[in-house]
Formats: structure tokens, sequence, C-alpha cells
């Protein structure tokens, strides 16, 4: 079957793609000729990812799925979530995000964190969303060089080293985002 993946992240298209394997050739925005600047103004994660799928779905009139992550701390109530590629004001910055982030956990105790992913498919025209979290915590200070975003200061349950520690194989295995696009995949194996 052929599936739209609501995006341009050739790392994520490859991440995506090995977990779901042969039965499904999986297609970029690129390979569609969509360049435009898909919105996402939602303010949750499902809002965002269920937006992102719709924008190609009425356009291109294709099965499609989006994505959405976040980090989602505890004693911020949840902060920054949705907002999380934009935390400290300018998108993407990962530095800035994660400076802040750690200005706003200081002094606090509770450093409890979880990473989660949203996926919306829309298939035969119906809609389905798929959840996928990792549990963890911040530390106190940036540790490792892998990966990308809050790889560095966060570390998962079970483990003592960041993400950026454990390197792209293992948080490939384990991280918010496999486990949402393993419900996908087991989803569409089932039908
Ligand atoms: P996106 O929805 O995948 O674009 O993720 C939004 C933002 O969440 C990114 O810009 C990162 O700041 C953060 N983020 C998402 N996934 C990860 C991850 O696996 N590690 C660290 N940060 C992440």
């Amino acid at each position: 079957m052929k599936l739209v993946f609501a995006t341009n992240n050739a790392h994520k298209l490859e991440e995506v793609s090995a977990i779901l394997g042969n039965s499904v050739e999986l297609l970029s925005l690129k390979a569609i000729d969509c360049n435009d600047d898909i919105p996402e103004t939602a303010e949750t994660l499902e809002g965002n990812a269920l937006m992102k799928a719709r924008y190609i779905h009425e356009r291109y009139h294709c099965d499609c799925f989006a994505d959405d992550t976040g980090l989602e701390v505890e004693a911020l109530n949840g902060a920054p979530g949705v907002y999380s590629a934009r935390y400290a004001g300018v998108a993407h910055d990962s530095e800035a995000n994660m400076q802040k982030l750690l200005k706003e956990l200081e002094g606090k105790e509770n450093r409890k964190a979880r990473f989660r992913t949203v996926i919306a498919l829309i298939l035969d025209n119906k809609e389905y969303l798929f959840e996928g979290i990792v549990e963890g915590e911040i530390i106190k200070g940036k540790r490792g060089g892998s990966g990308f975003g809050y790889d560095p200061v966060f570390v998962p349950q079970g483990e003592s080293a960041t993400f950026a520690e454990l390197g792209e194989e293992v948080k490939n295995r384990i991280s918010h985002r496999a486990r949402a696009v393993e419900k996908l995949n087991q989803f569409l194996n089932e039908r």
C-alpha cells in the first residue's frame, strides 16, 4: 500500500520506513510535489497531527499520516508540550530551548518528564490516532552529542544515560516516535 507521510525530514522517513517495512510504500511530501509550509497552529499534539494529515488529505486525496511530538514536563504543567520546537521563542533553536527548560526547572525537585508523539492517520477517509510515550527525567546539565532537540537533557526511565548519550540506534528502538509508529504498524498489519 502507498501512504504519504507528511514530512520532508529524511531522517524521520528512514526511521519510520524501517519500522513499517516493505508492505508500505512511504511517500514524502516532496514525492507528491507538495512544497507547502503546512500550518500547525493547534493547541494540542493531536490537533496539530490531525491538521497536517487533513491538509494533505483534502488537497491530494490520498491515504496519509502526520506526526507531532512534544516534551511534557510534570513540574511545568506539561510545558513545553506542543510548543517544544519554539519554547525559547525562535523555532528549532535547541540550545536556547534547553537553556530555558533548565532555568525553569532550577530549584525544582520534581524533574519528571515525558516525550509524547501523536500520529494521525487518514485511511479510506477515516481518521485514527496513535500515541507513543517515553517517560524519563530532565537532568541538570547537558550530556551527550547525538540526536537532536532536548536529547542531551533527557534520561529515559531505566537508563542512566541521556538520549544523546545512548545514540540513535538505541534511541530509535525505545523512543516515543518508535512506539507510536509501532502502534500504527500493528494497526496496518491487522487490517
Ligand atoms: P516534531 O513534532 O517531531 O517536529 O517535534 C517538535 C519538537 O519537539 C522538536 O523541534 C524538538 O524540540 C522536540 N523533539 C521531538 N522529538 C524529539 C526527540 O526525539 N528528542 C528530543 N527532542 C525532540
